[in-house]
């Protein structure tokens, strides 16, 4: 089901998590393109992964380029941004491509704290997403609780296990993304729906991260796999 030869773009690349993804997939040596508003903006990110993975195939592009160009589609924006960054692109997605949904909806959306987040009509931001991309591209939920700091620590791994959830053929396109970078497993997560509990596992994570004074962010780890499961 994995293809190595398919390029990710990753829409908000220039921020924090999407930045941290981009440095280990293109150390991975997978080809990378970087998405953003500004097409500016997005050259400078390339430029920086380049200069920490100095191997990096990675470009910079707008955002409509960047997903016209690419199989895997991650979108790395806040959840208050996704729905309109979704519509920007819809005519630049094609059937066949998977988008990744990896964002929280915290409540800071609203003014409110980010150790809660606010209630979605269709179940989770993932299924969200998948009601407003075009018919024959899948949503697949994935990296929500990977914490950002930790990707782009390249020295460390970065030891977190990833629920991936979505249609099956999808989902196991991307679960095959997850041990690209040292430390990260990927569970099967089932149906698309289950992405309303990853997704809210990120707000406990924030809040265990500060009551445990833990500014690099905390993993999760599932124990009792077998073997044979384990990637
Ligand atoms: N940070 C973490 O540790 C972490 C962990 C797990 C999951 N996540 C999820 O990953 C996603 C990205 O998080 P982040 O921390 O990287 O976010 P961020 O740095 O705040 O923003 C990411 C990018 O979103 C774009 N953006 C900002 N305002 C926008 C707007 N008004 N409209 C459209 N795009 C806008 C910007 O890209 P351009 O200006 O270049 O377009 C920005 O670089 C979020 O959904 C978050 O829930 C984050």
């Amino acid at each position: 089901m994995s293809d190595s030869n398919e390029t990710i773009a990753i829409l908000g690349g220039t921020g924090d998590q999407g930045l941290g993804l981009a440095l280990r997939f293109c150390r991975s040596g997978r080809r990378v393109i970087i998405g953003s508003r500004k097409a500016d903006r997005a050259l400078e990110a390339a430029q920086n992964v380049r200069e920490q993975v100095p191997e990096a195939d990675v470009e910079g592009m707008g955002n409509e380029q960047a997903t016209s160009a690419a199989e895997i589609v991650i979108l790395s924006v806040p959840f208050e941004h996704t729905a309109s960054t979704v519509k920007g692109i819809k005519e630049s997605l094609r059937p066949g491509q998977v988008v990744v949904s990896m964002t929280v909806p915290l409540a800071t959306a609203v003014g409110d704290g980010p150790m809660r987040t606010v209630g979605i009509w269709q179940g989770s931001a993932a299924e969200l997403v998948q009601s407003l991309v075009p018919k024959g591209v899948d949503v697949v939920s994935a990296f929500q609780n990977v914490s950002a700091h930790r990707l782009q620590h390249l020295a460390e791994p970065v030891e977190c296990d990833v629920v991936v959830s979505g249609a099956k053929g999808p989902r196991q396109r991307v679960m095959a993304l997850c041990p690209l970078v040292p430390g990260l497993r990927a569970l099967d997560g089932g149906p698309l729906g289950n992405a309303r509990i990853v997704e809210e596992m990120t707000a406990l994570i924030i809040g265990l991260n500060i009551r445990h004074k833990c500014p690099e962010g905390l993993g999760i780890r599932f124990t009792g796999l077998p073997e044979s499961d384990a990637s």
